[in-house]
């Protein structure tokens, strides 16, 4: 598969950073970016929203291919607008993170999403962020990425965020969802999160937002892409 724009891809765990340190590089460099984890969230809300029960596949690859999604990014924050209306705050939820682990494991799913993927590589180029982005949509990315922190981190930094936008959250029960999450998405099989074999390992334990995107940007530099 021959790119038509150059292509850098961040995957990761959940909690890893991949969200934050994707939108900062893409801002430093210009470059689209490509959230393809709203996109799975974007199903399981939609199949919520059309009253599917939650094992219907066929129900929820007719979301998938069907569902008009919008990335505004024009404001302050980014906005995610699923057939017109802005879904931001409710696709962020745990438990719309759970439904979509659970909707991403079904094969039919991915294929709905694939070329909705990979319709977001467009000119000067794309970051793309995920847990597949250098294993299946994108393998011929100029620079992989493989984001880690260790999960007591991670929890730490989900509960740090949910209690910034005033959500209560316990730690404990956090720990417990996010090594549900990993554990679903590493050992399920289609497209489980695995580091590309030409992947950068980036363990950002211990390591400020700041550090994590001054090294993505270096491994760039280093491949002559910006
Ligand atoms: O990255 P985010 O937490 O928004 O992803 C939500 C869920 O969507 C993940 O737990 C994973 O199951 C699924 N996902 C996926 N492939 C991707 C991105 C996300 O399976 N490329």
């Amino acid at each position: 598969m021959t790119l038509p724009v150059p292509v850098v891809t961040i995957d990761g765990p959940s909690s890893s950073g991949k969200g934050t340190i994707s939108r900062l590089v893409a801002q430093r460099i210009g470059w689209k970016l490509l959230d393809s984890g709203a996109l799975y969230r974007l199903v399981a809300f939609g199949g919520i929203q059309r009253k599917l029960a939650p094992e219907d596949v066929a129900g929820h690859v007719e979301v998938a291919r069907s569902m008009h999604v919008e990335f505004d990014s024009g404001g302050p924050e980014e906005k995610i607008l699923l057939d017109g209306q802005d879904v931001t705050a409710r696709i962020r939820t745990e438990q719309a993170g759970a439904g979509a682990s659970r909707v991403a494991a079904w094969p039919p799913v991915r294929t709905a999403l694939t070329d909705r993927q990979r319709s977001f590589a467009a000119a000067p180029g794309l970051v793309a962020d995920g847990r597949d982005m250098g294993t299946v949509i994108f393998p011929d990315a100029q620079l992989k990425v493989f984001l880690t922190a260790s999960a007591d981190e991670r929890a730490q930094r989900r509960h740090k965020q949910l209690i910034e936008k005033g959500s209560a959250a316990s730690l404990a029960a956090l720990s417990r969802e996010i090594a549900e999450r990993d554990l679903r998405d590493s050992t399920r099989e289609v497209a489980p999160l695995k580091p590309a074999p030409d992947a950068q390992l980036l363990d950002s334990t211990g390591l400020s937002i700041d550090a994590v995107v001054e090294r993505v940007l270096s491994l760039g530099r280093e491949r002559g892409l910006w």
